[in-house]
């Protein structure tokens, strides 16, 4: 049972700032949506069902896991919808934690993990990280009786870096099956990197791993809470036990079920983020700052000089109505986490970022 007193060591999650008093025409880079809203034919059905908001949703979901299942080629029955993917990681702490296990979180992943961990009683492991890298072997130290839970983001958010498909292989071979490894694989869409694996045979080969994904990142869909995961018949049936009735919207549903199927709109939003992720790590680079080699939608900086100049960079760029994300909350206060936005918005950050080191000098 939740009592306040477990209550009361966990911090709420601080989303990313969206407004700065005063200024009209922001640029939001602090929390990875997607630039663009969502394709013409998504608003134009958006549009159209929200004249039925009147009726309860279909309740299993039914629409999209048809598309989801098309465009991945998988079996339906292994789909869950959620209200966003961070609902999944949520029930899935709820169905597996209780006072006395123990999870463990790689150092400097999403916050989510933690906070719904410690909501369900676990003890939260952080595994050590390589300069911010997951390490592997790390984790596989930590494991012991008491590990329920092993979450691992993958590319990782904020630091956009990823596992390699061979590390993961061999990880995930020497989990003990009785262990539910959570592969949660927000920004795939992003990478086209060779030696990426998003996670999905390691579901059909192992009935311990739930890979989650989401429609709030490239798919411009945050608002509309949208997420869904990949897993075995038995996960996905205790799943639906403790899920609410109707946990995801109609309209959400209806537009999940076409963005997913805009393969050609997809393909030039990846191509717009490619462009423009590399673009900025090249100007970045030649700035006083160690600039990660994120492949998500943003890109993870530290700052040479520490918290102060991160505060102070901070306030030059909300000077310049630029929002980026700031990392005291991960206990990362010397790094931030910029998102890729328009080309125009692009622009402006590369300009605003250049003109703050240059009176750093
Ligand atoms: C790694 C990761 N997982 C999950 C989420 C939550 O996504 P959703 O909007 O589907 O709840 C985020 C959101 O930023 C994320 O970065």
């Amino acid at each position: 049972m939740n009592t306040q007193k477990t209550l009361k060591n966990i911090n709420p999650y601080l989303a990313g700032k969206s407004k700065i008093t005063g200024k009209k025409g922001v640029i939001k880079l602090s929390s990875n949506e997607s630039p663009f809203g969502p394709s013409a034919n998504v608003l134009a059905k958006i549009k159209t069902i929200s004249n039925s908001t009147n009726r309860y949703p279909e309740s299993g979901s039914l629409k999209l896991k048809d598309s989801i299942s098309k465009r991945y080629n998988l079996n339906k029955n292994n789909i869950f919808c959620a209200n966003g993917s961070d609902e999944i990681l949520g029930l899935i702490c709820q169905l597996y934690l209780t006072k006395g296990d123990e999870v463990i979180i790689p150092k400097n992943s999403f916050l989510m993990y933690e906070i719904y961990s410690k909501i369900n009683n676990a003890k939260v492991i952080n595994s050590k990280t390589l300069d911010y890298r997951v390490d592997t072997k790390n984790i596989l130290k930590n494991i012991n009786k008491k590990t329920k839970i092993i979450f691992i983001a993958n590319p990782n958010n904020p630091t956009g870096l990823y596992i390699d498909k061979f590390d993961l292989d061999s990880f995930i071979k020497k989990i003990p099956k009785r262990i539910i490894i959570v592969l949660d694989a927000a920004y795939a869409e992003y990478l086209n990197n060779h030696d990426y694996e998003n996670g999905m045979k390691y579901v059909r080969d192992n009935n311990n791993v739930i890979v989650t994904r989401t429609f709030s990142k490239i798919y411009g869909l945050a608002s509309l809470r949208l997420g869904w995961c990949y897993a075995n018949l038995e996960i996905i049936a205790l799943l639906d036990k403790i899920r609410g009735p109707f946990n995801v919207n109609s309209i959400a549903q209806e537009a999940g079920a076409i963005a997913i199927l805009e393969k050609g709109i997809e393909k030039k939003l990846i191509a717009h983020n490619e462009k423009w992720l590399k673009k900025i790590k090249t100007e970045f680079i030649k700035l006083p700052v160690t600039v990660y080699d994120s492949q998500a939608n943003f890109i993870f900086i530290k700052l040479v000089k520490g918290v102060s100049q991160q505060k102070k960079l901070n306030k030059h760029l909300l000077s310049h109505s630029i929002i980026i994300r700031t990392l005291d909350n991960y206990n990362m206060s010397d790094c931030i986490r910029v998102t890729i936005g328009t080309e125009k918005e692009n622009k402006l950050l590369i300009k605003s970022f250049k003109s703050f080191f240059k009176n750093e000098k």
